[in-house]
Order: C-alpha cells, then structure tokens, then sequence
C-alpha cells in the first residue's frame, strides 16, 4: 500500500456505469466528487419494497441477498474502501451511545468504525439506494423515516459486539437498522454471524446472518435484540439506520 489517501477519479464513468474499483492499490483512485457521481443504476422495484416491509411487519426483521440488486463492483468498491480505511488504521473503537454520553466498553463492543460522508461514488450509489428503501418503508408503514446515518464497521479476530438493541424505547431516533454484509467466502466456522433474538422472548435466538458479501440484515432498531458473535478473521460491514428525527446529534 504505498498511500492511504482517497484521492478523485480523474475523468467521466461511463454512462450508467459503476465506479470500476477492482483492483485496489494504494495508488488507485476511489472517489469522484458529489456532482459527478452517476445516476442511480440500482432498481429498487415496488414488489422488492413490499417485501421488506412485509418481514418489518411480520417478524420484526428479515435477510436477503442483495448482490444481483447492488452489483459486485458497487459491493467491491464498498468493500474497497473499508479495507482501505482499516489498514490505514482511519476507522476508530466503536462507542455506545453518543456525543457526552459516548461510552468505550470493550466488554461490550470491540469493532472499529468510520461513518459515512458520501464524499464517494460507491458511498453515493449506496446511500441512494437507501434512500429509495427509506421512501418505500415511509409510503408502506407510515413510519416518518427522515434521515440515514451510516457507518463502515471492521471486527478483527476475536471481535464481538453482545446483545443490544440499536435505539433506547421512546427515543424515536433510530426506528430502522440495515446492516450490509461485505465479506467473500465466509464460512459459518469464520464466526461473526449475527444472531437475533426474538423480541417477545429475549432468550430465544429466532435468526443466524452470516456477514457474506451482498447479504442485508433489516430489523426495527427498537424492538429486536441482537449480537453479533466473535469473529474468527476480519468481517466488513456497514450499518444504517433510518431515523424518525432531522437534527443529527454528534458522532
Ligand atoms: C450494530 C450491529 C450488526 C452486525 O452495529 O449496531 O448490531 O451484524 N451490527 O454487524
Ligand atoms: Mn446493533
């Protein structure tokens, strides 16, 4: 890696086209700046929409593959870019809660993360699609979606994150947890899946995600309890929440 920065793709994508981010280098170019970034190529279909709000609905929460939707070069320019920001030691310990209230509890959480500007084409592309699915859960389920927040994540080996739940009951701040999954090749003996929890009986594990490339995991952020076991080598991911309030509070 001969430089940690994210320095401008010089020149036009072509029309309609991903970023081309396969092979990355540390003197391959990621980003383009706002105003240049392609208009979303991903299709976000209204049955697609139904379904997600049906499992919402139903169970609280769902998984499903999203690689055909996203495509492997938006998932590898994604996956890009939090290898980058890991091995240039960019992301920080995760905290629990925010701003003076942040605690660091490494008997609670031991990932490492960085939030997402959208300074990036893979992270507009991405944030764009998010979007859409904010839009299509507000006209399905009437839930005031306003905002997406979003951060990469990295566990290193023996990295776990225990039971929790994403927002405090009452807070109508986070209503709406997605977690994208940007790992090739895991194996259930790699670790890391996330186990959910029922959320009418705490103890009772009703889900296993393992984190693998283009697989989401969407749950309400309020009712359903979650962890994500320890991991057996480095898992990327990146989190999202859609929340009901407009002001964003300190990282
Ligand atoms: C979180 C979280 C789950 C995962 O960041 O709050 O629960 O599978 N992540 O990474
Ligand atoms: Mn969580």
């Amino acid at each position: 890696m001969k430089s940690s920065v994210i320095r401008p793709i010089r020149g036009r994508l072509p029309g309609g086209a991903r970023p081309a981010l396969g092979a990355v280098s540390g003197d391959v170019d990621l980003c383009v700046p706002a105003r240049e970034a392609p208009a979303i190529d991903v299709p976000v279909s209204e049955a697609w929409l139904d379904t997600l709000a049906a499992g919402l609905t139903d169970s609280g929460w769902m998984s499903l593959d999203v690689r055909e939707k996203l495509g492997r070069s938006l998932l590898q320019g994604l996956l890009d870019e939090v290898r980058i920001l890991d091995v240039t030691e960019s992301m920080k310990d995760a905290g629990i809660g925010r701003g003076a209230d942040l605690i660091r509890d490494r008997s609670v959480r031991r990932d490492k993360i960085a939030w997402l500007q959208g300074a990036t084409v893979p992270q507009q592309l991405l944030l764009r699609f998010l979007d859409e699915v904010r839009m299509g859960l507000n006209r399905r389920l009437f839930l005031g979606l306003k905002r997406i927040e979003s951060h990469y994540a990295t566990y290193h080996s023996g990295d776990f994150y225990r039971r929790h739940v994403d927002s405090f009951a009452g807070r109508a701040s986070r209503v709406v947890s997605l977690v994208l999954y940007l790992n090739d090749e895991w194996a259930s003996t790699d670790g890391g899946a996330l186990q959910i929890y029922s959320r009418d009986s705490q103890n009772k594990v009703c889900g296993t995600v393992l984190p693998e490339m283009g697989r989401i995991a969407l749950f309400m952020s309020e009712d359903i309890p979650h962890e994500v076991l320890p991991a057996n080598r480095t898992r990327y991911s990146l989190a999202c929440w859609f929340r009901q309030d407009e002001v964003p509070l300190p990282l």
